[in-house]
């Protein structure tokens, strides 16, 4: 009875952080990250109602690339939608039983998108037409709200008998983003521009939305490797951290056309010639098949300074990412002093000060533009020392970096440029190595923040 207890009481324990980590927040370096939706219904009409719908991205970093965000819902009754400006649905649907005016989508799960910039201007409202891009809160915030109005009809017309639709699907595209139920709040309220006079929505819906990695079920998309100044080894991104199928032994003629090797010209590669029926490459050749990869390199030793350099390299030959931001997370960034070439922000979370955003310099490097060798950005950042500063032990690696919001994949624990002298040290490192993989395992990634 007493060894079953012992067995189960760490298992038990697992299972309840693993819990509390999926109930309390997706995203450790940003808790409160969401996306709201809000439903306005502006005015009543014969047969239904006028919305204003607002998508408003409140994550700190990630944002919603081209080809841009989706909404998705369901109507609780038979509702139409006679007509959209600031977006359009994707199918009209079956209308067969609607003479004279045909509504712009009868279907009962509608998929709405956005627009595109060169959209006529008499279908445009504010905050549209971007081709679904969404910026993020911190880095652009002009651009992190979508809207656009829409009139509803074969709807109560009411507000005692009104209801929005329910099963809010916000696709990034893909999914990703897990939606509340809607929740009726105060009507929303709208200000002149003079701010001397606000009129009020006649009934307000909120819909909070999170990402979470594991609901997007998307393999990595970028790795993180290691070099210091001190030691002449390069740790590499693990193997397979993206993805697995490049086989290094196996000639690429006989692969798959995944990737590119780095030297040959796009249409003289083996493996685009051979698999002609195929897709080209979407990415240059690489053990780990990482789209993007983040070195961190330790540059520099002052006496109240050290130096560390960041360089983003690019290695899709698809992809076009404009304003790519990385997220670090190293106990010295509240100590940041200057961060060269790149803009920052610290991201405090309560009381803790680790983390901090980079993002480019517009129209300088905020676009990573060409793959290869010189398809990279970099920045030296500058830090005042934190007390507990050390070069022994990895100290001076990242804990957590994020490439567009998504988790990037961090060499092993244990691995990194060992300081000369800290060779003796290994033998004691040696039950960490061991320990911590286990650890990992059990109670996930979070503990990593209490090392
Ligand atoms: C959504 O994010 C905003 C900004 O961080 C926050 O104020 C709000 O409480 C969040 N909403 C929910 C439901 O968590
Ligand atoms: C609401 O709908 C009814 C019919 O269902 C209609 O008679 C009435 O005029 C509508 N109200 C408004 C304000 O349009
Ligand atoms: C909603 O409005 C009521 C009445 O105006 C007000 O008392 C209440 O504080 C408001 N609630 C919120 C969350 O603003
Ligand atoms: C509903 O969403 C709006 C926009 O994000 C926000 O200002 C408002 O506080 C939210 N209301 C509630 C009750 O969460
Ligand atoms: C790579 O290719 C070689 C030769 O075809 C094969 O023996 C090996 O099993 C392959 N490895 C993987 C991981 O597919
Ligand atoms: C990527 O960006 C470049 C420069 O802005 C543009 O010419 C190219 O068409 C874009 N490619 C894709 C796939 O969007
Ligand atoms: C990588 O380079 C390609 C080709 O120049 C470019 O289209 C793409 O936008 C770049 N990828 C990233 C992640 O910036
Ligand atoms: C975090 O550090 C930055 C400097 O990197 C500083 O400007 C900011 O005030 C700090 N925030 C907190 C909450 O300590
Ligand atoms: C930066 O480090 C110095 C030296 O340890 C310390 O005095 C100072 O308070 C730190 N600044 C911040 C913002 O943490
Ligand atoms: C450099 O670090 C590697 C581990 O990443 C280690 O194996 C090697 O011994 C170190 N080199 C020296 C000279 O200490």
């Amino acid at each position: 009875m007493g060894s079953r207890l012992g067995i189960s009481a760490p298992a038990l324990l697992a299972a309840l952080i693993l819990l509390c980590d999926r109930v309390q927040a997706f995203d450790p370096l940003d808790p409160e990250g969401n996306i709201t939706l809000k439903w306005d219904i502006i005015s009543w009409t014969s047969d239904g109602y006028q919305a204003l719908v607002s998508i408003i991205n409140y994550q700190r970093y990630r944002h919603i690339e081209s080809p841009g965000w989706t909404l998705g819902w369901t109507w609780q009754g038979g509702e139409v939608i006679w007509g959209m400006v600031g977006a359009q649905a994707t199918y009209q649907g079956d209308c067969s039983k609607f003479h004279g005016t045909i509504p712009h989508c009868c279907l009962q799960s509608p998929t709405i998108v956005d627009l595109l910039p060169e959209a006529p201007a008499s279908m445009k409202s504010a905050n549209c037409c971007r081709n679904g891009v969404l910026s993020s809160l911190l880095q652009d915030p002009e651009n992190s709200v979508a809207s656009f109005q829409l009139t509803v009809g074969q709807s109560s017309n009411a507000s005692d008998t009104t209801s929005p639709p329910k099963s809010f699907l916000l696709g990034a595209p893909g999914p990703g983003y897990e939606c509340s139920p809607p929740r009726r709040v105060n009507g929303s309220l709208f200000f002149t521009p003079d701010h001397r006079r606000a009129t009020q929505a006649l009934m307000t819906w909120n819909v909070t939305c999170r990402y979470s990695q594991a609901v997007a079920q998307r393999a990595p998309s970028c790795c993180v490797s290691y070099s210091a100044f001190y030691n002449a080894t390069i740790v590499p991104c693990p193997t397979c951290a993206c993805q697995c199928s490049y086989n290094a032994t196996q000639p690429i003629q006989n692969a798959q056309p995944m990737c590119m090797q780095m030297s040959s010209a796009y249409m003289n590669s083996p493996g685009y010639s051979t698999g002609r029926t195929r897709d080209p490459p979407e990415l240059y050749c690489s053990t780990d098949m990482c789209p993007v990869k983040i070195h961190w390199h330790v540059k520099t030793n002052y006496y109240d300074y050290w130096r560390a350099k960041l360089t983003i390299i690019n290695r899709s030959l698809r992809k076009n990412h404009t304003q790519w931001n990385v997220v670090v997370q190293h106990p010295n960034l509240d100590n940041l002093t200057s961060a060269f070439s790149f803009n920052y922000m610290s991201l405090p979370r309560g009381r803790t000060n680790d983390t901090a955003m980079f993002w480019g310099i517009r129209f300088y490097n905020d676009e990573l533009l060409t793959a290869g060798p010189v398809g990279n950005v970099q920045s030296e950042l500058l830090f005042q020392k934190d007390p507990s500063f050390t070069l022994d032990k990895g100290w001076a690696f990242p804990r957590r970096v994020y490439f567009n919001g998504e988790e990037c994949v961090l060499p092993p624990p244990h691995s990194y440029p060992f300081l000369p002298s800290a060779a003796i040290h290994r033998q004691t490192l040696a039950w960490k190595a061991l320990v911590l993989p286990v650890l990992l395992n059990m109670i996930g990634r979070n503990i990593l923040s209490l090392f």
